[in-house]
């Protein structure tokens, strides 16, 4: 017998005295694997039978989760972009907490759509519409004014200066969703988007819905930034007025020194880049932030001028909390093309299997506002 000869029968050897064991020790393995049960189900040809890795549980029985859901706003030509998203997200975090998904939509989702986002998440989906009146530009603006504004900003070249649908969207986004009947029975919401390419580069080891929660946070952000001042030039005026309308809702301890470098005076552009979002849906319905979205609402700044939610949730947020109570998740990963949060320390880095080049980091770039959210810490 030449050596690999011999090795082939050792392993075959100890094959079958694991089997043996097996057999004798585990009642359902001998039951699993004896030949009548094999020879059963497979062909004879077929090759021989691929040992299935054992099943592992979930880490979460489900009874220490919060009362969450990942959501997500997409139209039916978006199914290749929103795939890749909600798949990687499952990847990194979701397979193992198994959290529901409601995705909304301005029209019916497809079938083609529903189908093949089902095939890729691992808990309950919800695909709903849109009421129309959450999603149409109002009666109670002027077209011809809002008209107006939109071909002045195509003028000067503001991104999405001259799209009505953004607008739909944004103003959704900052006063809406909250109080879509199937978001009812949910507190807490994870805002994943896709476009133009978003990337989750981490795993998530922990759930941060319960970090939220039990760390009595409300908002959280992993990017910050300046907005384009043409979007909202009477944004700030708006709240100042507001406020000073209805100073009971401006907690002491706020943010407002990250947002303005002159004790409120004016505005310095920061705002936390709402399309990744962790927060608790009850302080977009609570009295303040409703009373504040109606009051914006009312002036039309979200059609004669372009006011993004990302102000306008982020000015709500750094106003009407304590400062403590918006969290910056340096742990997680995400890219929203350009841009993209590389989670700083090497032990996180590494702990996480994060994929992102932390040269990359956004964080103390010259367009980012970290710097601001620091000197408030
Ligand atoms: C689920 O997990 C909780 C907390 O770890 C534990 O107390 C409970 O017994 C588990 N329930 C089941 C059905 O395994
Ligand atoms: C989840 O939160 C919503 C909104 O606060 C609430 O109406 C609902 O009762 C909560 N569900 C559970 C199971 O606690």
């Amino acid at each position: 017998m030449n050596t690999t000869t011999r090795y082939v029968l050792l392993v075959i050897f100890i094959i079958i005295g694991l089997h043996s064991i097996l057999s004798f020790t585990h009642e359902d393995y001998g039951r699993a694997t004896s030949i009548s049960n094999i020879a059963g189900k497979i062909p004879w040809s077929a090759p021989p039978p691929v040992v299935e890795k054992p099943w592992v549980p979930p880490v979460s029985n489900h009874t220490g989760r919060a009362n969450a859901t990942l959501l997500m706003l997409a139209r039916n030509s978006d199914t290749e972009g929103a795939l890749r998203s909600v798949r990687e997200l499952e990847d990194r975090f979701n397979h193992k907490y198994q959290y529901p998904w409601v995705f909304l939509n301005e029209e019916p989702f497809s079938d083609d759509f529903k189908t093949r986002i089902s095939n890729v998440v691992s808990g309950q989906i919800i695909f709903e519409q849109i009421p129309r009146d959450h999603w149409y530009q109002p009666d109670s603006i002027d077209e011809e004014k809002a008209k107006a504004g939109r071909e002045k900003m195509v003028q000067d070249n503001i991104i999405y200066g001259g799209v009505v649908s953004y607008r739909n969207m944004c103003r959704f986004n900052s006063g809406f969703f909250y109080r879509h009947p199937v978001l009812q029975q949910f507190r807490w919401y994870w805002r994943v988007d896709f476009r133009p390419d978003v990337h989750f580069h981490c795993d998530v080891n922990y759930d941060p819905f319960v970090y939220m929660e039990e760390n009595d946070k409300t908002y959280s952000f992993t990017i910050t930034m300046y907005e384009y001042h043409a979007t909202i030039p009477t944004l700030w005026d708006t709240v100042k007025k507001f406020t000073s309308e209805n100073p009971q809702y401006v907690e002491s301890n706020n943010a407002m020194g990250y947002m303005s470098d002159d004790g409120g005076n004016s505005y310095n552009l920061c705002h936390f880049w709402s399309n990744f979002e962790i927060a608790d849906m009850n302080f977009w319905r609570g009295e303040a932030y409703s009373k504040y979205f109606d009051y914006l609402d009312a002036t039309g700044g979200f059609y004669y001028e372009r006011w993004g939610d990302a102000p306008v949730h982020s000015i709500a947020a750094a106003l009407f909390l304590r400062k403590d109570q918006i969290h910056f998740f340096n742990d997680i990963g995400y890219e929203h093309n350009p841009y993209t949060h590389c989670p700083r320390g090497d032990d996180v880095w590494a702990q996480n299997k994060c994929a992102c080049d932390k040269g990359r980091n956004f964080d103390y770039d010259g367009y980012s506002c970290m710097r601001q959210w620091d000197r408030i810490q």
